[in-house]
């Protein structure tokens, strides 16, 4: 029956490691709608892997191929689908304003803490490569906050299992 009032895309948005991918699996699978995770999307076209693309074309380039990636997920998205973006996207004034305009957007937040042992499971982040894990992303927290805090969702998500969040989530948007 909740499904049957969403036909908009949803998208989460929120730093690395918040659980976008995991969180939005759950919701579309509750919601019976498909699921689509931007980075997996990004990787399949330009059939590299993440790391490769910052370190081969840089992040600017990485950037205008992920708003290139979430127009389309967002124009092919039939009724309901859930979005999962990358932790920078919606840092990005182009790719915010597309997502304002045609999508419900939830901000997901999680302490620090929670941050670096989730982001601390896979190696897969080129930013968080730079230096301190737990120093670059509280630092891209902040930075980022004045962007994610535009989105008219804000869902905290405790560590530990997702369900809590989940059920934040579907409060939010019913
Ligand atoms: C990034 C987050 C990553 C990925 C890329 C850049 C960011 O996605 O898009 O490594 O700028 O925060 P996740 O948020 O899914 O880790």
């Amino acid at each position: 029956a909740l499904a049957k009032r969403i036909d908009r895309p949803i998208v989460l948005v929120g730093m690395m490691g918040v659980g976008k991918s995991s969180v939005g699996k759950r919701l579309a699978s509750l919601l019976e709608c498909p699921f689509v995770d931007a980075d997996d999307e990004i990787e399949a076209s330009a059939q590299m892997s993440i790391p490769e693309i910052f370190e081969t074309y840089g992040e600017t380039y990485f950037r205008d191929g992920e708003r290139r990636v979430i127009a389309r997920l967002i124009e092919d998205c039939d009724g309901c689908c859930v979005i999962a973006t990358g932790g920078g996207a919606f840092c990005n004034d182009q790719t915010r304003a597309l997502i304002l305009d045609k999508a419900l957007t939830i901000w997901l937040d999680s302490e620090i803490d929670t941050l670096v042992e989730r982001t601390g499971r896979k190696d897969n982040r080129p930013l968080l490569q730079q230096g301190d894990p737990r120093e670059i992303l509280g630092r891209l927290r902040e930075e980022r906050r004045p962007y994610y805090s535009q989105a008219p969702i804000h869902v905290l998500s405790a560590s530990g299992p997702h369900v809590q969040t989940i059920n934040k989530v579907l409060q939010g948007i019913s």
